[in-house]
């Protein structure tokens, strides 16, 4: 290989040439994206990371060499061309290629490296299935549009780097090999050879790391960094993720949501070339499930949930009673200008509400003539349905859609269905960029599963200072100090000012139903530490795929991560999990019970 490149330099990337150049001699290295023969020229489109530029070899005029190497070059070779950069005839001018106004004619031509014909063509826009996609991702990787998010990433790092640098944080590097995080997923689990039975975690964040940096004095931490949590993948989710983490002393939770707008303020200036808006706007948590059903709303459209409940209480319609009789409510939202969908279509949209829960839907059409077609007539008489369309603003041509439940199915279905509606009628522009703070989250959340209450974001979030006073009567309407950062209906970031006192902590663990010795056991690290001058502190995570994949308009993290792991949490492309030999067992002092084909 050596010999190969000897005294052959590349002087710039491919998509580096332009007008500028003409006349120039260039050297360009990358793999040949095609070849195609017209006349006497042969035009060989090479690709590099930054994209494709066009190479012209004129087989009358070139050098034997030249014509031999031409003749053996086929997809996905790689090569280095030599040559002057010359104007295209403004016949050939291709306005869809940033290089498309000039091209290279080859006076040196070298093959560097062979390849097979690969699994699938290597252009943006093929049809291909992840399946092979990941399996072959090195190679799907230099699909252009595939390459541009990696390198926009990267670009996003650097400009967070330098922008909290330049506010005083310091990268500070937490462990990977640690103890259970708090965060509220499954652990990933590492066997330690040398403490036979026992385990390591990996991290579901640095957040108890971080905590401590604090105690340690490092006022203004910051790392990007790997985090692990075994749950069910999703589009925005993976098993193994990267967080823009920070942690901050001596602040309130003011001062954390002004440095991070002023951050996505510049990411967004930087990369988009958009002015952000600042102060973004803040819901409290309660507002954001009333009016939009989610803790992470989408406010580019409106669509919003009204209560309804106050209008059909008392009727004979059991569905709707027993909802309100059961502490429930009777919501819904005004999907306008849907009354014309056909049955079968409202149909999908109420499986669409089961899937969240929800035991059904009522809807009320609105006719042209003023009159109403409504799953609920034998029940209420038409002065209460045009009751319930005024409370939604409903004019003809509209739909509504109600349903009945306890409020967290109500929410959900609607929140959902607004949503799914949005997307049918294409009210998201994918361009339009909708910032908000979620603030005031409960501090708890009842565990039907676990029956005791968990913590909503973790036990060492503070409660608010105005709900002290409830905190033993009642615990599940204190409000917490934590604030999500949500763009367009996805949750980018999330955070909260912590407990530094070691008595709320103490009052925490008993809500939770950790007795001292559990408390101990699981944080008696932080809760020793926090005996020697915790500072007032407070932070925030952003989720840096979630943020790449909204700057890039990805439609799932995969886009934007390397090597990207699939459904069932495994890499298509190494394998991984596998099973690994008994041996490695063996000195783990660990016995496998239950193999892959019997539980899936
Ligand atoms: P939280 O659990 O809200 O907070 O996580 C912070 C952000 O990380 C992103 N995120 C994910 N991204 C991809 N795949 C996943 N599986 C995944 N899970 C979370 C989200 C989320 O907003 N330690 C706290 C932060 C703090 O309090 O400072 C934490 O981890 O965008
Ligand atoms: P049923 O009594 O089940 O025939 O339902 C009568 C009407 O109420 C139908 O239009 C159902 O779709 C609707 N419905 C059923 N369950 C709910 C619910 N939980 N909320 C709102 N409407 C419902």
């Amino acid at each position: 290989m050596a010999e190969l490149m000897q005294g052959l330099k590349r002087s710039c990337y491919c998509t580096e040439v332009n007008e500028g150049m003409v006349g120039n001699e260039v050297t360009l290295m990358g793999w040949v994206s095609r070849k195609r023969e017209f006349g006497h020229f042969s035009f060989i489109l090479l690709r590099d990371r930054t994209g494709i530029v066009q190479a012209v070899v004129d087989r009358d005029s070139c050098s034997e060499d030249i014509l031999k190497k031409e003749s053996e070059i086929r997809g996905e070779y790689v090569i280095a061309v030599t040559g002057k950069v010359q104007a295209r005839t403004p016949e050939n001018i291709n306005p869809n290629m940033k290089t498309g106004k000039i091209e290279i004619s080859v006076e040196g031509l070298k093959i560097l490296s062979e390849s097979d014909t690969p699994p699938f063509q290597i252009e943006d826009n093929v049809n291909v299935s992840t399946e092979l996609r990941l399996k072959y991702r090195y190679l799907d990787l230099r699909r252009p549009s595939v390459a541009s998010n990696i390198m926009l990433r990267h670009r996003i790092c650097q400009i967070v780097r330098d922008f909290l640098d330049k506010e005083g944080f310091i990268e500070i590097e937490t462990p990977m090999l640690t103890k259970s995080t708090p965060e509220g997923a499954r652990d990933y689990l590492v066997p330690s050879r040398v403490h036979p039975g026992s385990f390591y975690a990996l991290p579901q964040s640095p957040q108890l790391f971080k905590q401590l940096l604090m105690v340690s004095g490092f006022d203004k931490y910051f790392q990007i960094v790997k985090c692990f949590r075994d749950e069910d993948l999703r589009a925005d989710r993976q098993p193994e993720f990267t967080q823009i983490d920070m942690e901050l002393s001596f602040i309130e939770q003011d001062d954390v949501i002004d440095v991070n707008e002023r951050l996505i303020k510049r990411i967004f200036k930087e990369i988009k070339g958009i002015d952000i808006d600042t102060p973004f706007l803040r819901m409290p948590y309660k507002e954001a499930m009333e009016r939009f059903g989610s803790d992470k709303p989408d406010i580019r459209f409106g669509m919003e949930l009204k209560d309804i409940t106050d209008i059909v209480a008392g009727s004979e319609f059991g569905v709707f009673q027993n909802a309100i009789d059961g502490g429930g409510s009777v919501r819904g939202i005004n999907a306008e200008t849907c009354a014309s969908f056909p049955r079968k279509k409202i149909d999908s949209l109420v499986d669409v509400a089961k899937t969240y829960g929800a035991k059904g839907l009522a809807w009320i059409v609105c006719n042209e003539d003023e009159s109403y077609k409504t799953t609920i007539s034998k029940f209420f008489g038409e002065d209460t349905i045009k009751a319930i369309a005024e409370r939604f603003g409903a004019k003809a041509g509209d739909l509504i859609l109600l349903c009945a439940d306890k409020n967290s199915v109500v929410f959900d279905a609607l929140g959902a269905l607004r949503l799914e509606i949005a997307k049918r009628l294409e009210l998201l522009d994918s361009e339009d960029y909708r910032f908000l703070w979620v603030t005031e989250f409960p501090l708890l959340e009842y565990s039907e599963e676990e029956q005791r209450y968990v913590a909503k974001h973790h036990p060492f979030t503070s409660p608010m200072d105005e709900d002290l006073g409830i905190i033993d009567t009642e615990p599940e309407n204190v409000r917490a100090k934590a604030y999500d950062m949500v763009l367009n209906g996805c949750e980018v970031g999330g955070g909260s000012i912590r407990i530094h006192s070691g008595e709320i902590q103490q009052k925490m663990f008993s809500l939770l139903g950790f007795s001292k010795e559990d408390a101990q056991e699981r944080f008696g690290f932080l809760l020793d530490a926090f005996k020697f001058g915790p500072p007032p502190h407070g932070g925030l995570a952003f989720g840096l795929d979630r943020l790449v994949m909204l700057l890039t308009g990805a439609e799932s993290i995969r886009d934007v991560i390397a090597f990207p792991k699939v459904k069932d949490a495994s890499c298509l492309l190494t394998d991984a999990p596998n099973v690994v030999e008994k041996k490695q067992l063996e000195e783990l002092g660990i016995e496998v019970t239950a193999s892959d084909e019997e539980v899936n």
